[in-house]
Parts: C-alpha cells; sequence; structure tokens
C-alpha cells in the first residue's frame, strides 16, 4: 500500500568550505508524516531547499511520482504540488490574508472593460472553505501585521492549499509557538495527513517526532545516518543517532557549596521603554557556586532585570551591588570590566554583530585590551590565535572557520560563538537570559553542562529562562517573577515543578 511520491538519489551539496548533504538516498511515502531529524547546521534545511527549487543539487537526482524532475525555482516546486512553510514567514504585512494566499495565483474575473480584475470574493470563499477543512481558524480579511504568528502561520499553511499542494514541507515550525499552539499545529498536521497530504516536518524536538510523525530520518554533520519508524524506536536512540553519541537526559550536578555574596539586587524598580514598571521593588542575592535561576512566564520583567543588571536599562529607584560596588550608575564596560558577563535573549540582534567574522565577535569585548594591540594598531595574529582557541574549545562550527561572517551560522553554533566569548571573561557574576533557545538537544546539553561547571569553578550563575525543565535541571535557588514581582523564592529541593509553575501563573499570593 505505501507508495513512494518522492524519492531522492544521491543527492549532494556542497556550500564553500562544507558538504550540507553527502549522498542522500531517502524515500518518502504518499500520505505519511515524515520527520527530518538533526541537530543545527545538520542539512535539514538545506535538502528541502532543494527539494522546494530554492537550491539546486551539486549531484544526485529529485523522484517525484516515480518521474525524474529538475526542480529549478519555486514555481517549478508548487507545479508539482510542493509547499513549504519557510522557518521565516514570507507574507507582506501589510496585505490581507486572502490577498497574501492569492499573491500569484489570482483568479480573475472580466467586467465590462479589457481590465480583468481579482475575483476577491470568490478566493475569500475558497480560503474560508479550505480554513474550515483543515480546522485552520483565520479572518480571512484580516491584514498579516494584525496577527499573531502561530496565525500567520496558518496563513503559510493555507497558501500553500490553495495551490492545491499534496507535499507539505514544514521547516521547524514549532520552533515559534507556545506549548499550546504547537498541539494545536501537530493536530493540523494530523488533519493534513488524515486528508491524504504527505508531510515533511523538520524538527529536533523529539517528543514533537514521537506524538505524529510515522518515520523519521536523522541526519548528522551533511548525512543520512538512519531511516526509522517511530513507533519502532526510543527517544533515547533518536536522541542518539542525532548527536553521534549518547546523552545524558539528566544532569550531573553535585550540591552547591555557596560562597561569598557575588550579586546583590536591592529594592530594584526599573521602567522598560514605554514607561511602565516592568520590574518593581525586586531584591535577592547570588552567591559563588551557585545557580540562582528565575522562573516566569515570558513577559514578566526578565528582560528588562537582566538588561538593567547588566548596564542596558537604566534603573528607578533600587541598587545593583557587584561584589558589594554599588555598580548601578555604572557603563556597561565598566561592569564588564569588574567582572560581569552576559548571555542575553536576543542573540542576533544584542549578542552578537552578524555581518562580522566569527573572529571579530569573538574578540568583541577584548580588542581594546593590551595584547590584543599595540597603540593604535591591532594585532592580527593575536585576534586570529584567540579566536582559533575558542572556536576549538568550544566546539563552534562554521563554514569558514573564524573567518565566516555570523550570519550565516546556524542558531546554536552562534549561542556557542556568544557563550565562549562572554565565559572566557573570566567574569565573576555570569547572566544567562534563555541560553538554549530553539536549540537542539546536544547544543542544549553541552550549555547546561557549562553552567554547571562554571558554578563549580566558583562562579555566580544568574539563570533567567521561560523553560521550566531547565529551571529544575540546573537551580540550586530558584525565584519566580510574575508582573515584575519576585513571587517566592527558595532552594531548588525545596520547590516541585507544579508549584513553581502555580507561582509562575500568579496562583499563590501571599
Ligand atoms: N547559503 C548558504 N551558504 C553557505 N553555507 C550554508 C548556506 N546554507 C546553509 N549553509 C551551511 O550548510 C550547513 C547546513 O545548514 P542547514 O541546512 O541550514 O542546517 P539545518 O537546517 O539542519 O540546521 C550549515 O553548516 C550551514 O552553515
Ligand atoms: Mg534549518
Amino acid at each position: 500500500m505505501t507508495e513512494t511520491i518522492v524519492e531522492m538519489r544521491h543527492i549532494t551539496k556542497r556550500f564553500p568550505g562544507i558538504i550540507a548533504n553527502d549522498d542522500i538516498n531517502l524515500s518518502i511515502c504518499k500520505g505519511e508524516i515524515f520527520a527530518l531529524l538533526g541537530e543545527n547546521g545538520a542539512g535539514k534545511s538545506t535538502l528541502m531547499s532543494m527539494l522546494f527549487g530554492l537550491y539546486e543539487p551539486d549531484q544526485g537526482e529529485f523522484l517525484v511520482r516515480g518521474q525524474q524532475v529538475k526542480i529549478d525555482s519555486p514555481n517549478q516546486a508548487v507545479a508539482l504540488d510542493i509547499g513549504m512553510v519557510h522557518q521565516h514567514f514570507q507574507l507582506v504585512s501589510n496585505f490581507t490574508v486572502t490577498e497574501n494566499i492569492i499573491m500569484g495565483v489570482e483568479t480573475s474575473k472580466r467586467r465590462l472593460g479589457i481590465f480583468p480584475t481579482v475575483d476577491l470574493k470568490n478566493s475569500e470563499k475558497k480560503v474560508a472553505a479550505l480554513s474550515e477543512q483543515y480546522g485552520l481558524e483565520v479572518d480571512p480579511r484580516a491584514v498579516i501585521e494584525d496577527l499573531q504568528i502561530s496565525e500567520r502561520q496558518r496563513v503559510e499553511i493555507l497558501k500553500m492549499l490553495y495551490r492545491n499542494a499534496e507535499i507539505l514541507i514544514f521547516d521547524e515550525p514549532t520552533a515559534v509557538l507556545t506549548p499550546q499552539e504547537i498541539q494545536f499545529l501537530l493536530q493540523i498536521i494530523r488533519n493534513l495527513r488524515d486528508n491524504g497530504k504527505t508531510v515533511i516536518l523538520i524538527t529536533h524536538k523529539l517528543d514533537e517526532i514521537k506524538q505524529v510523525a510515522d518515520r523519521c530520518a536523522i541526519l548528522n554533520r551533511g548525512r543520512l545516518i538512519a531511516v526509522r519508524d517511530v513507533s519502532q524506536t526510543s527517544t533515547q536512540e533518536m536522541a542518539r543517532l542525532m548527536v553521534g553519541h549518547d546523552i545524558a537526559f539528566t544532569l550531573d550536578k553535585k550540591p552547591a557549596q555557596f560562597g561569598e555574596e557575588i550579586l546583590r539586587v536591592d529594592s530594584l524598580t526599573v521602567e522598560n521603554e514605554e514607561k511602565y514598571e516592568a520590574i518593581r521593588q525586586v531584591s535577592f542575592s547570588v552567591h559563588r557556586g551557585e545557580i540562582y535561576a528565575l522562573a516566569g512566564v515570558a513577559g514578566n520583567g526578565q528582560v528588562e532585570l537582566a538588561d538593567a543588571i547588566s548596564g542596558l536599562l537604566p534603573v528607578k529607584s533600587g541598587h545593583i551591588y557587584l561584589k558589594q560596588t554599588d555598580i548601578t550608575q555604572e557603563s556597561v564596560r565598566a561592569r564588564n570590566l569588574r567582572g560581569l558577563s552576559y548571555i542575553p535573549e536576543d542573540r542576533q540582534s544584542v549578542g552578537l554583530i552578524l555581518d562580522f567574522t566569527l573572529q571579530d565577535n569573538l574578540v568583541l569585548k577584548r580588542y581594546f585590551q593590551p595584547g590584543f594591540r599595540k597603540g593604535q594598531r591591532i594585532k592580527l595574529e593575536r585576534w586570529q590565535s584567540y579566536a582559533r582557541r575558542l572556536s576549538q574549545v568550544y566546539d563552534i562550527r562554521s563554514a569558514n572557520g573564524i573567518q565566516t561572517v555570523v550570519r550565516s551560522m546556524s542558531g546554536g553554533n552562534q549561542q556557542k560563538a556568544i557563550i565562549a566569548r562572554e565565559i572566557d571573561q573570566d567574569s565573576d557574576l555570569q547572566i544567562y537570559v534563555q541560553p538554549t533557545r530553539g536549540l537542539d538537544i546536544g547544543a542544549i546539553t553541552s550549555i547546561r553542562e557549562k553552567l554547571i561547571q562554571e558554578r563549580d569553578h566558583g562562579k555566580a550563575i544568574l539563570l533567567i529562562s521561560l523553560e521550566l525543565d531547565e529551571i529544575m535541571a540546573c537551580a540550586d535557588t530558584i525565584g519566580v517573577l510574575y508582573h515584575g514581582s519576585l513571587q517566592t523564592e527558595a532552594r531548588a529541593g525545596e520547590l516541585d515543578m507544579e508549584t513553581v509553575g502555580a507561582y509562575m501563573m500568579g496562583a499563590q499570593h501571599e
């Protein structure tokens, strides 16, 4: 009964300095949910971009419904009934839902004159019918910029369906969604399959694969490692195949050895850019050898707190002490030099300069120091050797070594670069905001292990995370932020996950 709809034979794609896909042979069956699993940079998006006509393979061929095809443009892919939802949506934000969906495939009706006009009414009807059929709720007349991310994603899906796509590719569709929205999307994906569509789902979240996929292929560094029936494999096995070695789901962590106080925040009140008090009267301290984890739902003041401590946002009232010195009014660089490192939430706009090379990003906090320059001149060899060493120690992978432009690197490797740069400053205080967001399981584990290792080296760690499991796995002390106030604070062993969750929802007021 299983009929092959897409076949890949010896697909190979090289980019300068890297083989993104290395001799991939794969068959996808009609009507299945086929997951493509692999760490950041494994080659998943590249492979699917070729099937969608965005790149041409250097070698190999695609067969669709048994026919050898040359897919040299997305239009060609659409003609073969292939659709793709990209990681970054491709919608025109001041157009309506329907306008976006029909763009390029409008049906027109002739009025009296010679100019055809777009038959919007009819298209709206068709869109509404598709929404209904697949459970893709969205107002066909809404303007894109007024829609939430999850709604925009539905528009992208409708766009494919409107073009009669039979083979639907999703590139990490859940990375931008909340847990509830994820469940919703997974149900939509099931609906698609149940209506006879073939779905190719790129993800690195093993539990999602377990929930919806029929089969999965695992890629590692451009090579196809294995194909498995999902019902016949375990999350453990998938994880092992993905990273190439066994990984520990639980962290090996000794009890904390609390030392002297490194950071003290005293009755801190911080306004955000809209002059709203995002942080109110917050007090806590972090010691050497301690991971202080702040839990909270997004938007409860976490980012403002971290920005205020690191000096990016001014303080309205209260004080910040670093090793007993009041740093409340100090500049960002002065705080850095005193021993504060910051791994910000927004790694692309705050953490890195995307158009600079890896080397230049790695020396960003060092280039002005003696040893890195001679008079007004920079010491290029020193920059290079330093950047090379960090890349090696922190396993930062990139296409052209330290000369790679950071923008082209995968998210996991960008994050590793920031962490390398910040940790290498040997700061007593390290602030991490969402350090593992969007990363795959291998990178997540290695970053969490790094955090604990730094703690064991006597650093004070402030970890701010939206992931409750991250908080529970790493924390020595847990604080919960809700509406800008600290709701509770306790040693990790004294709070279970449900209780923390309840505080995060503001359920427990004292
Ligand atoms: N346009 C490009 N130019 C150069 N290198 C690229 C390009 N696109 C991807 N790469 C590289 O190819 C490898 C595979 O990338 P990608 O397919 O995006 O991985 P994944 O989607 O699995 O995270 C990575 O090392 C990436 O840096
Ligand atoms: Mg990708």
